[in-house]
């Protein structure tokens, strides 16, 4: 069964809790918590009183998305809160690529820090929640095989983080196929995530290819009728 986490970076702040409780009767199965540190990604969002109100104002399971170079920094808030899954990037030690107009995207260094990864992932397990990695549109899926027996969530993104409202990246297909099929052929139970520009002409496509979960800000917060929404995302 597909599952959705509207991405509240999308919401209206001014009537946060509002938005919350009518994702949560449309069916949401998650919420998604877009976390930003300007450095990693060029945008700053919310921190963890946010989440924290988040988590007062629906019971629904939260998951954090670290767009963070330092998650080291973050993990005790989040976990202390109650925030029950907590993902951050594979190119936490990457190399910065400009993209222009101030924008930017880390992209995986030559030799990826595996202890740092591991740690990081341990630690989170340690304290009680589930692990999640993130990959960023230009980083390969085969750089995160390492990690994928150790992780309980793969999150894929499919537009370059920092902003709702960008346009879907195709090439995230080609990854869900493999991420799915790695898991299959190796018994592993991580669940698959897409985030990032996703909306009702995707989401049926993203979960034939293996997706367990889709984030949706834009389009979800966009749509004029929630319940909708989510009914014929699940469809
Ligand atoms: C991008 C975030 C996404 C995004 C989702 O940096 O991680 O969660 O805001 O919003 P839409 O669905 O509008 O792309
Ligand atoms: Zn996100």
């Amino acid at each position: 069964m597909l599952k959705f986490a509207p991405s509240i970076l999308a919401a209206d702040f001014c009537r946060l809790g509002e938005q919350i409780h009518a994702a949560e009767s449309a069916g949401a199965d998650m919420i998604h918590l877009d976390i930003m540190d300007g450095h990693f990604v060029p945008n700053l969002s919310f921190g963890v009183d946010i989440a924290k109100a988040s988590k007062k104002a629906c019971s629904l399971v939260h998951d954090a998305h670290l767009m963070v170079t330092h998650p080291e920094h973050y993990l005790d808030d989040f976990i202390g809160i109650g925030v029950e899954i907590i993902a951050f990037h594979l190119e936490i030690d990457g190399v910065k690529n400009d993209l222009g107009e101030g924008r930017w995207v880390y992209e995986l260094p030559d030799i990826i820090d595996t202890d740092r990864i591991m740690n990081v992932i341990g630690r989170i397990k340690a304290a009680g929640a589930k692990a999640g990695l993130t990959l960023n549109p230009p980083s390969d899926i085969t750089r995160a095989v390492p990690f994928l027996d150790e992780i309980d969530l793969l999150l894929l993104m499919s537009v370059n983080p920092g902003f709702a409202g960008q346009g879907f990246m195709d090439t995230v297909y080609e990854k869900l196929t493999f991420a799915d099929a790695f898991r299959r052929d190796n018994h592993l139970s991580f669940e698959i995530m897409v985030d990032g520009g996703v909306d009702l002409t995707n989401a049926a496509d993203l979960h034939t290819a293996g997706a367990d979960i889709l984030v949706s800000g834009s389009a979800f917060f966009k749509s004029p009728d929630f319940n909708d929404f989510v009914r014929r995302l699940k469809s």
